[in-house]
């Protein structure tokens, strides 16, 4: 792929077409949008607030039948979770490779590309750009590591931390060289600081999570807060003793959302490690599935609300929070809203932390896994409806054919069934409902700021999961694999669908090969550089199925003791010809009004082609990434995995008005913008979530035809 910084002429051509991007737009009267900065999507999200909403009207219900493709930009094989930036007509983006590249935003043409010194393929899901003045910056990050580029060049901000860069794992109090820190979702700029979170490990060791604050310019760190608290700070209590040494998790991995007027940043957090084991970690374990307000120029926590105690069963806050005012008896309310895996949302005021809408306290079934305490209740919000099925019945089992009915009967007989926060038991499979993947997930809501209307895309399918103790006399190789692999690729190496089988690894990949994915990760699969030399030895002999030294322990820093009781993997609850075993639908958009908490309305979200085709439509289906929301009444989003569509709906009634077929799925949140004097709805897309679907990615822009518009085409940059 692209491997270099390109040479100099290129940021000259790149300084050419902003001025004439601004030239443009000014002739063309879009000067008003330009001046206000409407024309841009210059963060995650849109904004810091993260509303996905923009006042751009060009696009709009009357016309977007007329909607075309118009640049394609390719970005090889790989999985992108991109919502790229746009900023004075130049689009920023991010390759399956993590290579950053700046476009012409009205052309699709390259005008620099930047590759990071060090390869890994965490998902990059976005950038922050920064502005004082002339000086600017733009955020990106590898694996463990922060850099800063010059927007105009993609060359690396020398006077950031050393060449550019600045390292995540230093400063969290452990051995950096063994500790699992990937930032995968960007993070929000408050005045001249960047604050970010971090993905680590779902089983120990992980890192513990906190929310820090670098200064933009050098790279300085200015604040941290821990969000696993060290003994004696607040929450602590919530604890074992030890914890604050050795524990991890509660990281904030989902993105965040500012109140750049009142300095407050919102921060919703994951689970503690290991996910779905907490005998070592009695107690809430605060400040994990959290939602922390935090003040942004010094990161004092103000208020924060814990979803889930004690959560033992990876129900992570999944989304980036959104901010938006709401009325209540004729007041305007400043509120933060917050999706959740489970599939409900949460609703506060953003300056106190109040609910607006009740939240009850449910009591929660106990865990008869040995050592185990789960959470005697769990807190529920009673409104908004939840926006996924909450409990599995035999009712709603498929009817598709009666073969499939059948075989969801007879498994779903053999499950066990409890409803929300049933824990999960050692050598069966209990029902997790919606599934692992939410309800809600990484895309992120969008909403109308000018109504109070919230739209949630939401994954409907049920998954189930279960434990397993060690068995006697485990090999340790085996027993390190079971601790940390078995989880995602299962007990027996069989994998499961989304998680690739392991066995045979030897026929595809070289040690070498195998090496490299352990130790950086994956796409999902997080990194384990935690894993020492001898014991990565053992585990690589272990998968290549090759002798080693049976029976001998592992040295160096290798995982603490293997858990008493490991996951046995992620399975979702498919009929036999690999459909959901429940009834559709299997995806939906919701749109609902957060004055009142009502449902305006709810629609199924995509379909399976093979399945539309026999008549089936309307299913939906899992979608990942989420919608945006424009001042003309139009709602965009693609995010369905199987039938690779951007759509775009009427967003008061949620008619759709308009779709394409993209060339992978757009498994992503799309963005849009205005350059040339033209609106542009442009979306990453790739081929890695689908297994039947073609290998690759690339961002695709659509625009109306019309003037200004020069010629359709792929452009160059169509590679
Ligand atoms: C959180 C889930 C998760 C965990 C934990 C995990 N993996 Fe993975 N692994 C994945 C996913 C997902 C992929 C596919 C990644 C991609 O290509 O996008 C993968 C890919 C791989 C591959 C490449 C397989 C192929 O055929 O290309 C290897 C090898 C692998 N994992 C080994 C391991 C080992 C060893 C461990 C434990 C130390 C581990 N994984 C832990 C999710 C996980």
């Amino acid at each position: 792929m692209r491997g270099k910084v390109r040479a100099p002429w290129r940021s000259r051509r790149a300084a050419a077409v902003r001025a004439g991007a601004a030239l443009a737009a000014t002739l063309l009267g879009g000067c008003a949008l330009a001046a206000s900065g409407a024309a841009d999507w210059p963060a995650y999200g849109g904004n810091p607030q993260g509303d996905r909403y923009s006042s751009l009207r060009q696009i709009a219900p009357g016309n977007v039948a007329g909607l075309r493709e118009v640049w394609r930009y390719a970005t090889g094989p790989g999985d992108l979770q991109t919502s790229p930036l746009i900023v004075d007509g130049v689009l920023y983006g991010v390759t399956p490779d993590q290579v950053v590249f700046a476009l012409d935003a009205g052309s699709g043409r390259e005008l620099w590309t930047h590759a990071p010194r060090i390869r890994n393929r965490q998902p990059v899901r976005g950038l922050s750009y920064w502005r004082d003045g002339a000086r600017r910056r733009l955020f990106t990050s590898h694996g463990s590591f922060l850099t800063a580029l010059d927007p105009q060049t993609g060359r690396p901000a020398a006077e950031f931390g050393v060449g550019g860069t600045i390292d995540l794992r230093e400063g969290l109090g452990r051995d950096p060289a063994t500790l699992p820190v990937f930032m995968t979702t960007p993070g929000v700029i408050y005045r001249d600081l960047l604050i970010v979170g971090f993905r680590t490990s779902e089983t120990a060791p992980a890192a513990p999570g906190a929310v820090r604050a670098y200064d933009v310019r050098s790279g300085r760190l200015v604040w941290t807060f821990n969000l696993l608290p060290r003994p004696g700070e607040a929450g602590s209590e919530t604890w074992p003793r030890d914890a604050g040494s050795t524990a991890g998790g509660a990281n904030a991995w989902a993105g965040m959302a500012l109140d750049a007027r009142r300095g407050i940043v919102y921060a919703p957090t994951g689970s503690a490690v290991d996910d779905f084991y907490g005998g070592d970690r009695r107690g809430d374990n605060l400040f994990a599935n959290s939602l922390v307000a935090l003040d942004a120029a010094t990161g004092r926590r103000l208020w924060h609300f814990q979803a889930v105690r004690h959560d033992i069963w990876d129900r992570d806050f999944p989304s980036p929070p959104l901010l938006l005012t709401v009325r209540r008896n004729g007041r305007a309310v400043d509120a933060v809203a917050q999706p959740t895996k489970q599939g409900v949302l949460y609703l506060f005021d953003r300056v106190s932390g109040r609910p607006l809408f009740p939240v009850e306290e449910r009591s929660a079934s106990p865990s008869d896994v040995p050592g185990e305490h789960a959470a005697p209740s769990q807190p529920h919000p009673t409104l908004p409806l939840p926006f996924a099925r909450q409990a599995l019945t035999a009712e709603m089992l498929t009817r598709r054919t009666p073969q499939a009915a059948a075989a969801a009967r007879a498994e779903f007989a053999r499950l066990r069934n409890g409803g929300p926060f049933t824990p999960l038991a050692v050598g069966a499979q209990t029902v997790v409902f919606p599934g692992f993947d939410g309800g809600a997930e990484w895309g992120g809501p969008a909403a109308d700021r000018r109504r109070g209307v919230i739209y949630i895309n939401s994954n409907d399918i049920a998954w189930t999961g279960g434990l397993a103790g060690a068995g006697p006399a485990e090999d340790p190789a085996a027993a390190l694999y079971r601790s940390q692999c078995a989880n995602c690729h299962g007990a027996e190496r069989e994998g499961a669908p989304g998680f690739p089988s392991l066995a045979g690894l030897r026929q595809r990949l070289s040690r070498q090969e195998i090496e490299s994915i352990v130790v950086q990760g994956r796409g999902r699969m997080p990194g384990f550089p935690q894993i020492g030399r001898q014991a990565l030895d053992r585990l690589l002999d272990h998968l290549l199925d090759q002798a080693g030294e049976p029976g001998r322990e592992l040295s160096g820093p290798v995982p603490a003791a293997p858990r008493r009781f490991t996951f046995t993997g992620y399975r979702k609850f498919l009929d036999p010809d690999g459909y959901p075993a429940v009834e559709p639908p299997w995806g939906t958009l919701n749109a609902i009004d957060l004055n009142t908490g009502a449902y305006l309305w709810r629609i199924p979200l995509g379909e399976y082609p093979e399945l539309a085709s026999q008549g089936v439509r309307d299913t939906g289906s899992e979608n990942y990434g989420g919608p945006i929301v424009t001042a003309s009444g139009l709602l965009f989003i693609g995010a369905t995995i199987r039938d690779r569509k951007l759509r775009a709906f009427d967003a008061r009634t949620g008619k759709l008005l308009w779709q394409a077929l993209l060339p992978y799925a757009g498994a992503a949140t799309p963005a849009t913008y205005q350059a040339n004097g033209r609106q542009f709805v442009v979306i990453a897309t790739s081929g890695q979530r689908d297994p039947k679907g073609l290998k690759g990615s690339a961002y695709v822009a659509f625009a109306l035809p019309g003037p200004g518009a020069g010629p359709e085409r792929n452009t160059p940059g169509a590679k």
